[in-house]
């Protein structure tokens, strides 16, 4: 159920009243200041003109004013991109080769390893599908796998999407100075952050070779503005913009939307949170009253829930079609591993209480409908 089949997305996209739970995608109606200034953009027309090539200079300094809330290294520099994908692709076309090696989890968020292998980087996926590991990449494991190649790139998920695990601080430095020591590149991708219970980033250990990205979509979201960033210390950051695709500048409309977004940012994510959370709660009630699923990380550190269907008695994209059929598009674990492909739901949780609900209604009659199928 991966959606890369672009005329079934399209259709989705066409059909009327579907209940979008499968992009982690955000669609609480958004504040107002958001919206106003969206509205004065279209009416003054911003869109008439091209953005700086490395972004709004205001955004640039709020994006990296917004890091420094951890206690975060001043230094470093921020690409305004056309969302965090962008950024993901600089990196991946700058650093990968025929002689890099991509080290990430298994299941992971898989974009960024289609674009190495087309650099002819070869790909390493570490299982973290198992309560032993936490659902989280361990240093030591990386210390061997790192040992195996001299070019080695971490592509580190955090908060994993899908699992919804998050790292805490010792464990990311103890992963920062492993990569230290194989000198390796880490990528640290942040999208999710805004979710999580407690955050933090490596830069702070290891600001000379790690690259972090930044994603507007889903806290804020404006995924279809496409806006978002890389930050990265010199020579790093000089070298990826040497080969900047967007010298034309990035969109205005999520710039300027951006912006407003940060003057409310504490007050708007912990709405956010305090619905996704609820949300959260609500799935997991109706999860637990069913033998053959289980949440596997409650509460999730992202805004969606992944969940298991147990010893395989249930398939997991048996499950997601059925919720299709209903007009309710959930994903499952194939758009995330080649391994653990009917393993798992992932079900986003930035929706409105009522889509939740109506989850919860189909969800039982759907496993019963799934398991007299086995
Ligand atoms: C882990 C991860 N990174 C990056 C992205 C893409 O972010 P953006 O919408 O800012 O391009 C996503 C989108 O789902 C994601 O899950």
């Amino acid at each position: 159920m991966a959606f890369e089949n672009i005329k079934e997305f399209d259709q989705l996209h066409r059909a009327e009243n579907i209940i979008w739970m499968g992009q982690n995608t955000n669609h609480l109606p958004a504040h107002p200041k958001v919206k106003e200034s969206l509205l004065r953009s279209i009416h003054d027309q911003s869109f008439n003109l091209y953005a700086p090539p490395y972004g709004l200079e205001e955004l640039r300094e709020l994006v990296l004013n917004d890091l420094r809330g951890n206690n975060s290294r001043k230094e470093a520099q921020v690409l305004i991109t056309d969302g965090a994908i962008a950024g993901l692709y600089l990196v991946c076309k700058r650093f990968a080769n025929s002689q890099t090696s991509v080290v990430t989890s298994d299941p992971t968020w898989v974009w960024p390893l289609k674009f190495s292998l087309h650099e002819g980087a070869s790909i390493r996926c570490i299982p973290v599908y198992d309560k032993w590991s936490g659902f989280k990449l361990k240093a030591e494991v990386l210390d061997a796998e790192f040992s195996k190649c001299e070019n080695s790139i971490l592509y580190l998920v955090d908060p994993l999407n899908p699992l919804g695990s998050c790292y805490e601080r010792n464990e990311l430095k103890e992963i920062a100075e492993v990569a230290k020591t194989h000198d390796v590149l880490i990528v640290h991708d942040c999208t999710y952050r805004d979710f999580a219970f407690e955050h933090h980033l490596v830069r702070d250990f290891y600001p000379q070779k790690t690259i972090t990205t930044y994603s507007f979509s889903k806290w804020l979201g404006i995924a279809g503005l496409r806006t978002g960033a890389i930050i990265a210390d010199d020579p790093i950051f000089s070298y990826l913009l040497e080969d900047q695709a967007n010298t034309l500048g990035s969109n205005i409309l999520g710039q300027k939307a951006a912006i407003a977004a940060f003057k409310i940012k504490d007050e708007w994510i912990s709405h956010i949170n305090k619905i996704q959370r609820g949300n959260q709660n609500l799935i997991q009630t109706c999860v637990e009253a069913l033998s053959v699923l289980n949440t596997l990380i409650f509460p999730s550190n992202g805004n969606f829930l992944a969940i298991a269907c147990l010893e395989q008695k249930i398939s997991a994209n048996a499950v997601a079609r059925a919720f299709m059929k209903r007009g309710i598009f959930i994903r499952t674990s194939d758009y995330h591993s080649d391994v653990f492909r009917d393993d798992f739901l992932k079900i986003s949780t930035t929706v409105p209480e009522a889509w939740v609900i109506k989850l919860c209604n189909e969800l039982p009659s759907i496993v019963d409908e799934c398991l007299s199928e086995k």
